[in-house]
């Protein structure tokens, strides 16, 4: 480096720890050298994060939060996004960008998830992590709820219409707090308002701030691996772990590999099936809104149908308490149990390479249920499939339940002393 640009780093170092935290975090921050393809999730769930939020700030530039009628008899924020549609250069693009960046979000997050299962990463010292990743998943959830009602289609009008009216099922205070919620006594203009506020500023904070906290925690602890070996048990005379290897250049090359696989994946998507299906943008949500006719099956965007068949399989009232007030109760649990599965899962080993058939039998039980689920949430209710999303509401809940008692059963292997590769 020439000595006038390190005199300016210099300058800057001792007013900023620039250099200290380009060390810290990335040059001399030591990874297990064994990451595999399920390590590629947590870089793409930031490149769609920001993604989502340049995308978004186009969309707010010519996006209108408003449901009165123009003069054509169609609600001006539904003909906003047609006109971002049609009309504003490159509009198309921006809008199915971010329509398919939350989708990506969803399907990224949720494989994210999943690596964390396989591989133990929630257990000792890790619980932090994982708890702000719950909460990164719970805000995730509230982020796309209030965005979807921002096209003012039918399908985002009765969707907000029926997720906001389960609250009114809580007792005492529901009534007064689906008001609160809506700001209104139905989803109107001021429910439209509201969420608008909610979706471009004060949920992408909390989002961003999440973040930030759940990757200064694994920096602080240090990245598990696929064999659940703790790296820092075992350092060479440098200092450094012996199975470690600097975060940068290593990952930072590594990771344009994911990255390049996912952007070919988003952009088939975004060029050549937006809709996906029917499944990433519903059909009935290219209707503009109509407070004076329900469609005839409304159910949620994909991502949140497995939660919402557990809140539809609860069919019995309780306490003399409404069965939706139930259902609500085993949806917002279906969520919150996740956090505490550091304290489940009693496991001698952290990774499935080194679970025995117990667990993997187990898992591989609740994955199939958990997609039944969602699969059923995506169509109406018949007495059949209400029994069906019974069961597997069982089995999703004993899986978390009964952890502590099986993973102490499971016959594991012995966990190596050093990464295997
Ligand atoms: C916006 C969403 C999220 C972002 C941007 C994000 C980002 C990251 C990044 C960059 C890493 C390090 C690279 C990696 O290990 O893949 C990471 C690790 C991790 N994340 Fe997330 N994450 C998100 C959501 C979640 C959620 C929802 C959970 C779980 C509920 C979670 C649990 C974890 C765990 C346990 C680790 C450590 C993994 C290990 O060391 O093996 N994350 N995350």
């Amino acid at each position: 480096m020439t000595t006038k640009a390190q005199a300016v780093i210099d300058w800057v170092d001792e007013r900023f720890p620039l250099t200290s935290s380009i060390k810290g975090h990335l040059t001399e921050y030591y990874a297990p050298k064994n990451f595999n393809f399920w390590y590629f999730f947590g870089s793409l769930a930031l490149l769609v994060l920001v993604i989502q939020i340049v995308t978004g700030i186009f969309l707010v530039m010519h996006y209108k939060p408003d449901a009165s009628l123009n003069a054509s008899g169609v609600p001006v924020a539904f003909a906003s996004v047609e006109y971002i549609m049609r009309d504003v250069p490159g509009g198309w693009l921006i809008r199915y960008m971010h329509s398919t960046g939350a989708s990506a979000f969803f399907i990224v997050v949720y494989l994210h998830m999943f690596r964390g299962l396989l591989y133990g990463s929630y257990r000792k010292p890790r619980e932090l992590i994982w708890i702000f990743g719950t909460l990164i998943f719970l805000a995730l959830m509230a982020e796309a709820f209030m965005g979807y009602l921002l096209p003012w289609g039918q399908m985002s009008f009765w969707g907000a219409q029926v997720i906001v009216n389960l609250f009114s099922a809580i007792p005492v205070i529901g009534p007064d707090l689906s008001v609160v919620i809506r700001g209104d006594f139905v989803v109107s203009d001021a429910t439209l308002n509201r969420f608008f506020s909610f979706h471009v500023i004060a949920v992408p904070l909390i989002l961003i701030g999440l973040v930030a906290a759940h990757i200064v925690a694994l920096h602080e602890v240090g990245s598990n691996n696929p064999d659940g070996v703790e790296i820092k048990k075992k350092k060479g005379p440098d200092g450094h772990p012996l199975d470690g290897i600097p975060f940068h250049p290593y990952y930072t090359v590594k990771d344009i590999v994911g990255v390049v696989g996912f952007l070919i994946c988003f952009s088939f998507i975004v060029f050549f099936a937006p809709e996906g299906g029917g499944y990433f943008l519903e059909f009935n949500n290219f209707i503009p809104a109509d407070p004076l006719k329900t469609p005839p099956h409304i159910a949620p965007v994909w991502y949140f149908t497995p939660f919402y068949s557990i809140l539809r399989a609860v069919t019995y009232p309780l306490f003399g308490i409404d069965a939706k007030f139930w259902g609500v109760v085993a949806m917002g649990a279906a969520v919150v149990i996740i956090a505490f599965l550091p304290w489940l899962d009693r496991s001698p080993v952290k990774s499935i390479r080194y679970k025995g058939g117990l667990f993997k039998a187990i898992l591989a039980v609740f994955i199939v249920s958990f997609f039944i689920l969602g699969y059923l949430g995506v169509l109406p209710p018949t007495p059949g499939r209400t029994l069906v999303s019974q069961i597997c509401s069982v089995i999703y809940f004993g899986f978390f339940l009964l952890m502590p008692w099986y993973s102490k059963m499971d016959k594991c292997k012995p966990e190596p002393d050093r990464v295997t590769g």
